[in-house]
């Protein structure tokens, strides 16, 4: 994710290399050393530099717990699934850093249970329920996703989880609820960035929203899991959204709160950056970013740079959604 605001740091839009030569992956190291040097990590596809992803056993703690669930044949990938080192060592989780590669070391000591989970505003009921408690409620699935940022990086996930369908059906909204908000955690002791002036500042916790349309729509998934494991905490733990036809920033992590309201709710940042991104946030590769082209994208593991898909080719479950 990228803010647009002036540092002295920022390289002036007519700077910007085209698209043609930053998207090639041999002139990627030069820039992509430059950019690490300034903090714009985002600005550049990932290649050989994320291909080195840490290795090694004994960085994790504690084990995560196993976690499967049949797989769900219905939702096909055209690549195949992704290393979990790719999945798990570079992530985008802006309490934590900014440093993509260092989000999975930010984050170890995030407690991310017991987790209560608040259900809000246009339900029959209010409530709080545990995680857990949540999860055991639900039959979990494994569900094979294409995983695509806005900044044009790609990984494609084994995520466990539940159709987010089933949790709108728990919550009982009432028939004016027409979005859903939803609210991520705020503990500044224990993610930095939370504590510490930037353009972000005053919009924690993160939050995001969908119409009731779109969290219904069978795609929407509840994530508890990645990869055979509990969801670790740089993935989201203990529960995420992840809605493959948006823009990752839309899948918003740890969430606390779920709220049912009649007004389309403001989204973290479309508040920050609001020219750069849209509540809507749907993939397409016509509809370029200010900054950059959507055109295409590049697998985090392997660096190949392949065509953007309009709803990232999950057109088939929600163009009848909107007007294109
Ligand atoms: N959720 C929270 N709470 N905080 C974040 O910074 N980043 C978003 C999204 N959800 C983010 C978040 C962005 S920009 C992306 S691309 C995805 O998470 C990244 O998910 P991943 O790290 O599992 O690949």
């Amino acid at each position: 994710m990228l803010i647009k605001v002036p540092r002295g740091w920022e390289i002036p839009e007519r700077e910007v290399t085209p698209e043609d030569v930053y998207l090639n992956r041999r002139k990627f190291l030069t820039r992509a050393s430059a950019a690490a040097a300034v903090g714009i990590g985002g600005l550049i596809l990932p290649g050989e530099k994320a291909l080195a992803l840490p290795g090694g056993k004994g960085n994790a703690k504690p084990a995560l717990a196993p976690l499967t669930a049949p797989r769900n044949p219905e939702y096909k990938v055209d690549r195949p699934i992704s290393s979990e080192q790719a999945a798990t060592r570079y992530n985008n989780y802006y309490e934590f850093t900014e440093a993509k590669d260092q989000v999975w070391k930010e984050a170890q000591d995030f407690v991310a249970r017991p987790w209560q989970i608040e259900f809000k505003g246009q339900v029959e009921k209010p409530r709080k329920i545990d995680v857990d408690e949540l999860i055991k409620q639900m039959t979990l699935e494994e569900r094979v996703y294409r995983h695509r940022c806005v900044e044009r990086w790609v990984v494609i996930v084994p995520f466990i989880g539940f159709p987010m369908k089933k949790l709108v059906e728990w919550a009982k909204p009432t028939s004016k609820a027409r979005f859903v908000r939803m609210v991520s955690f705020f503990r500044p002791g224990e993610a930095p960035q939370q504590r510490v002036e930037g353009p972000w500042s005053g919009y924690w916790p993160y939050h995001e929203g969908l119409t009731m349309e779109e969290a219904t729509n069978e795609l929407a998934f509840m994530v508890v899991g990645i990869y055979g494991k509990v969801l670790p905490n740089q993935n989201g733990a203990p529960i995420r959204i992840h809605t493959p036809w948006k823009y990752g920033f839309k899948s918003i992590k740890a969430i606390t709160r779920f709220e049912f309201v009649e007004k389309e709710p403001p989204t973290f940042w479309h508040q920050a950056v609001p020219n750069e991104y849209d509540f809507e946030a749907n993939i397409n590769p016509n509809k370029p970013h200010p900054r950059w082209s959507q055109a295409r994208e590049q697998l985090v593991e392997t660096g190949e740079i392949i065509p953007t898909r309009l709803y990232n080719g999950y057109g088939k479950y929600v163009a009848n959604l909107y007007n294109i």
